[in-house]
Formats: C-alpha cells, structure tokens, sequence
C-alpha cells in the first residue's frame, strides 16, 4: 500500500463496530470529516467468507488488513490475499489432529462447524469442559493457546496466535507502529491486542471478561456501546491533535 498510515483503527466486528448501526454511521460520518485518513483492521473471530458477508450486509467500508479467524489468518486489501508469512508462522506448531482427539475426550465440548485450518472452535454450555481441556492439553505438552470468549465460544489456536501476536505482527511488517492506533474489542478473544500497550478501548455493552478487568492506563471504558465507544475513546485520545500531512508532525 502505498499511502502512508498515520492513523489506524484496528477493530474487533461483532459487538464492537458492528452492534449500533446508528452510531457506526456517526462513526464513519465523524472519519471521514477528519483532516487525515483512518486506516482499517478488522480483527475478527469469524472466518473469511462470514466476515465478508458481514462487510456487505452492513456496507461497512473494506479495510486495508482483514484479519480472520481470533489471529490466525491476515489477508491484505485490496484484493485480501493471504499472508504467507504469517501461515508459515501458524503452522510452524500446530496439531490439529492431536488437540481434536483430546478434545473428544472431554464432556460437553461440542465443536463449531468453521472451515478453519488454524483454529479449533468449540461451544461449552459451562465452564469444567474448559478446565479439563486445559489440564489435558497440557499434561500431554501439545502446544496450543486456548481462548475462552462471552462464556460460551472456546478457541483453540496455535500457541503463537491470537489477535494481540498478530496485530504486532502487522503493525511491524507494514511499518506501522508509529501511527496512532486505536485497538477496540468486547470479548475474552480481544484481550490480547487491547492489552497491547497501544490506545484501546473497551466499549460498554463488552462481555464481563472484558468489563472485570483491572484498570491499565491505556485502556479507556467507554459509556457507549459499540461504534459509539469507539467514537469516544477515538475523541479522548485523539481530538485535537492536528497532523501535518506532509511533515506528519502532530501538533496538539
Ligand atoms: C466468532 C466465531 C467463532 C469463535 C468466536 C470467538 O463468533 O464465529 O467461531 O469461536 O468468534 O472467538
Ligand atoms: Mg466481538
């Protein structure tokens, strides 16, 4: 991409930007009066197709870096082709086939119908199926990270995946890292990145694994829920920061 990113909304879907139709086109109304652009990563836990469908149904504008699958798969815009370095790095530890079968053996995991190659996605109706899970996965030293999301959605990805590891990847190979960022997320699946050390913005209508959390100095609550807390946390770490587009140097 060519363009310079000077300021980037790196954004979970569902519960987040999506939620509040009203407030996500107050959202998108409030970019596209700003005086600089506002790059776009979707962070999402669906996989490509669904999060596709959703872009349209919702008509939000395509981003510049899709991100798919809780971390495990990146695809950049224009035409969303597919990291290979990434692939390469998720596929470097990965063992679908040993974690299916410990996970056949624990109770109450019943498995989500998702075509993914880096994640295996579970539903559990409490929590002992997860803690089992845990204490097989790791008695037997297959790695893996698992992610627990609203009470309900179990992930289990490769040890190095995830949406926090992968956004830091991102933001790194595409130079990034210095732009201002806003990192915004509602569930147990968007904790990582919004503990990044990056702005981040946990929206009011979040799950309570989000909403216990201790406070962080660059973690923001938002009062409104989806795009509208992105809208806030967005005017309190950044309104009235004007940056000279030619010299990218922000003046406050
Ligand atoms: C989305 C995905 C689901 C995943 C969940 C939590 O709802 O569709 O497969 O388990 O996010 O990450
Ligand atoms: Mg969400």
């Amino acid at each position: 991409m060519a363009q310079s990113v000077t300021h980037l909304l790196a954004t979970d879907l569902d519960g987040t930007l999506v939620g509040d139709e009203k407030a996500l086109r107050e959202l998108l109304m409030y970019y596209s009066e700003l005086p600089y652009r506002v790059a776009l990563i979707y962070i999402t836990g669906r996989h490509k197709e669904s999060a596709m469908e959703l872009i349209q149904q919702e008509q939000l504008p395509l981003p510049d870096i899709l991100i798919t699958d809780v971390g495990t798969e990146v695809y950049s815009g224009p035409d969303f082709v597919r990291d290979e370095g990434w692939k390469q790095r998720m596929e470097a530890s990965w063992e679908p086939e040993r974690i299916a079968e410990v996970a056949a053996c624990c109770a109450g995991l019943v498995p989500q119908n998702v075509p993914a190659a880096h994640r295996l996605s579970y539903t559990v109706w409490n929590e002992h199926p997860i803690y089992e899970l845990e204490e097989r996965l790791q008695s037997v030293g297959i790695p893996h990270k698992l992610i627990v999301s609203s009470g309900r959605d179990v992930d289990i990805l490769p040890p190095n995946g995830g949406k926090g590891e992968v956004l830091r990847y991102v933001l790194a190979s595409r130079g990034w890292e210095r732009a201002r960022i806003l990192v915004a997320g509602d569930s147990g699946n968007d904790h990582e990145m919004i503990m990044l050390g990056y702005p981040a913005v946990i929206v009011s209508n979040a799950q309570p694994e989000l909403l216990q959390l201790p406070a962080h100095p660059s973690v923001f609550r938002a009062k409104h829920a989806c795009a509208g807390g992105i809208r806030e946390a967005w005017k309190y770490f950044y309104d009235g920061i004007i940056t000279d587009k030619r010299t990218n140097i922000s003046t406050r």
